[in-house]
């Protein structure tokens, strides 16, 4: 496949933009499952989340995540995060960094769960908390969430275990590696103009 050279910042900024928005929507995109970064105790920590939302308008991704997870306490403490990404097939990777925020009981915690089917919200059906030790190797989850056919009904009990996470984005990394000679673009989130503003740096 010959892959497309970009050479227009503002081509660049738009084609991260679009993408992300593409992968929430489309489970095996290769932005869907992304590595969120957090800072624990001054030390970095990273997981896959699945990107569930995308409001490139509002510079913003959406993940959830249950509310007694390790990421949640992290976020309260230090808000500033990162995403990445690396597509194998276009071979380009994206940096995006930010700052985050929990969302338990309002509208926002709402809606994301709304829109959710009932198989993605199963892993809220576990009583116990995530990390905590065991004896044997188990899942944890009830087993009402193990049938093929989840309902809204099963999976009600997970609710009070959801937490969805909202990031805003203020600086984005891009990297092409592109056969004729890699590319690299950094695009920083200027408030007073209410954009994003590019250069090339050095691959
Ligand atoms: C493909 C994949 C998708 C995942 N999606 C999510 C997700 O959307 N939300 C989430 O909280 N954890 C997800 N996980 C699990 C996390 O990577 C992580 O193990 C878990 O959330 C505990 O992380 P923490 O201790 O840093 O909070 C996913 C893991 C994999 C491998």
């Amino acid at each position: 496949m010959e892959l497309p050279r970009y050479e227009d910042l503002d081509a660049v900024r738009e084609l991260v933009w679009e993408r992300l928005e593409a992968a929430a929507q489309e489970p095996g995109h290769p932005y869907r499952t992304l590595t969120f970064g957090t800072v624990q105790e001054e030390a970095p920590d990273l997981r896959t989340v699945v990107l569930r939302t995308v409001a490139p308008e509002d510079r913003r991704l959406q993940f959830h995540t249950d509310r007694r997870s390790g990421k949640v306490e992290a976020l309260r403490a230090n808000n500033r995060i990162a995403w990445h990404g690396w597509d194998p097939e276009t071979r380009q990777q994206i940096r995006l960094y930010g700052t985050g925020t929990v969302h338990l009981d309002d509208e926002v915690a709402m809606a994301l769960w709304e829109s959710q089917s009932p198989a993605s919200l199963t892993v809220y059906v576990r009583p116990p908390s995530p990390g905590t030790p065991l004896e044997v190797p188990e899942d944890g989850l009830r087993p009402v969430v193990k049938s093929e056919s989840v309902t809204d009904d099963d999976v009600a009990e997970g609710r009070q275990h959801f937490a969805a996470v909202r990031t805003v984005i203020d600086e984005v990394e891009w990297l092409h590696l592109h056969p004729e000679g890699h590319y690299r673009a950094r695009f920083k989130y200027q408030p007073e103009k209410e954009t994003f503003e590019g250069s090339w740096v050095v691959p």
